[in-house]
């Protein structure tokens, strides 16, 4: 991966090493054996379903909370013994915690006025901040009358201006809504870029995750199921977690017949597919396997096209930009499959016969355990 170009204003920024971090509630563990690296410069995800252990481990990298074992350094040195204000990170809570009543500049400010910056400097610090998030003209106005992006932003330049070696970000954007997020990542992700501020970043919004990330920490009851860059995560989902998590999967159980080189033969659905070998895969003849096949890896065909699988289309949902088709396959599996950019009367509709193909090269097996229901 190529390092961002733009002028770099808080330096390189320092990696973050989690090792070995456990933590506990009375009888809750909320972070079980946790291990990552959060790359120099870098934006880091930790993604996962609510009560996962997210925050928990965000709040012990910024020493809000205490470790029960495991070590977090930052750069050479160890963290754990130093208040969240002797560490070298800043943390934006999702609550933004504003003072209503203080001016934006003041807000900004507030934090620089306790640290050792000369006071003749805050005016131009502050005012660097407020222009990194486009919000100069409003260095006046009361904190507590702003709309929420705006209040977003403050909150993001009173983390900027004390020019942390590592931000730490808890769901900064779920009090906006739907449009807003969407614009809103956009601008952190360019402010991280251009400032080059290693940065951990906390969202249960797996295409949140998906668009702003170097790298995601998949996280699942206060483990870690999957890390990293988020292609990886999407093409390549190491359990059934990740699999359901990220993204809509089909998960099909098919049997195993034979391996050629890189590839596996499967029986799906009645017809044998040749697919991509994951790696360690056993490739026992016989065995049970399970098929993460993505819906826009699924094409209805007309009936009748070589390759096809007969299928019947159960239902079918024109979405605009997408349409979304439920098929039944010989066998009686059901599969969900999505078209891009289609034409609204061209679609099949509820009840008839169709084809599918399927696009085997993107298919990815995971092994079969026991707990998988069919
Ligand atoms: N202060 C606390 N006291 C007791 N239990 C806690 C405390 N903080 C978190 N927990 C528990 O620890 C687990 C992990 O919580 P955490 O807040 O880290 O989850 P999260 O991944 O941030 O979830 P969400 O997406 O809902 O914010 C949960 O079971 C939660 O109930
Ligand atoms: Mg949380």
């Amino acid at each position: 991966m190529n390092m961002p170009t733009h002028t770099r204003l808080h330096g390189e920024g320092k990696p973050v090493y989690v090792e070995n971090l456990i933590k506990r509630f009375g009888d809750t563990v909320a972070v079980d054996n946790i291990s990552f690296t959060a790359a120099a410069g870098r934006l880091t995800t930790l993604l996962g379903p609510s009560g996962c252990g997210k925050t928990t481990t965000l709040r012990a990298i910024g020493g809000f909370h205490d470790a029960d074992s495991g070590d977090i350094r930052i750069g050479d040195r160890s963290v754990l013994n130093l208040s969240p204000h002797r560490r070298p990170t800043c943390t934006v809570f999702q609550s933004y915690a504003l003072f209503p009543h203080l001016s934006v500049f003041e807000n900004v400010a507030f934090g620089l006025k306790a640290t050792r910056v000369r006071r003749s400097e805050i005016p131009e610090r502050v005012s660097e901040a407020l222009a990194m998030v486009g919000l100069e003209a409003l260095a006046r106005r009361q904190a507590g009358q702003l709309s929420g992006g705006q209040q977003q932003r403050v909150a993001f330049a009173r983390a900027l201006v004390m020019r942390p070696e590592v931000l730490l970000l808890d769901e900064p954007l779920s009090n906006l809504d739907a449009k807003l997020r969407v614009q809103m990542r956009g601008e952190i992700r360019k402010i991280q870029e251009e400032v080059g501020v290693t940065t951990i970043y906390v969202t249960h919004d797996q295409e949140e995750a998906m668009s702003l990330s170097d790298r995601i920490i998949v996280m699942n009851e206060g483990r870690i199921e999957q890390q990293g860059p988020p292609h990886e995560i999407y093409e390549r989902p190491k359990t059934r977690f990740v699999a359901e998590f990220i993204g809509t999967s089909n998960l099909v159980p098919v049997t195993v017949w034979e391996t050629h080189g890189n590839l596996v033969e499967i029986e799906a659905f009645g017809a044998r597919l040749e697919v991509p070998a994951p790696p360690d895969f056993g490739s026992d003849a016989g065995q049970q396997a399970l098929a993460v096949l993505r819906p826009e890896h699924i094409r209805v065909v007309a009936a009748g096209e070589p390759g096809a699988i007969e299928a019947v289309v159960e239902s079918c949902s024109y979405l605009g930009a997408a349409a979304a088709y439920l098929l039944r396959m010989p066998d009686g599996t059901l599969l969900r499959s999505s078209v891009a950019a289609p034409r609204g009367a061209a679609l099949i509709s509820e009840g008839e016969h169709s084809s599918v193909i399927i696009d085997a090269e993107r298919l990815y097996l995971l092994p079969f355990s026991s707990g998988d229901s069919l």
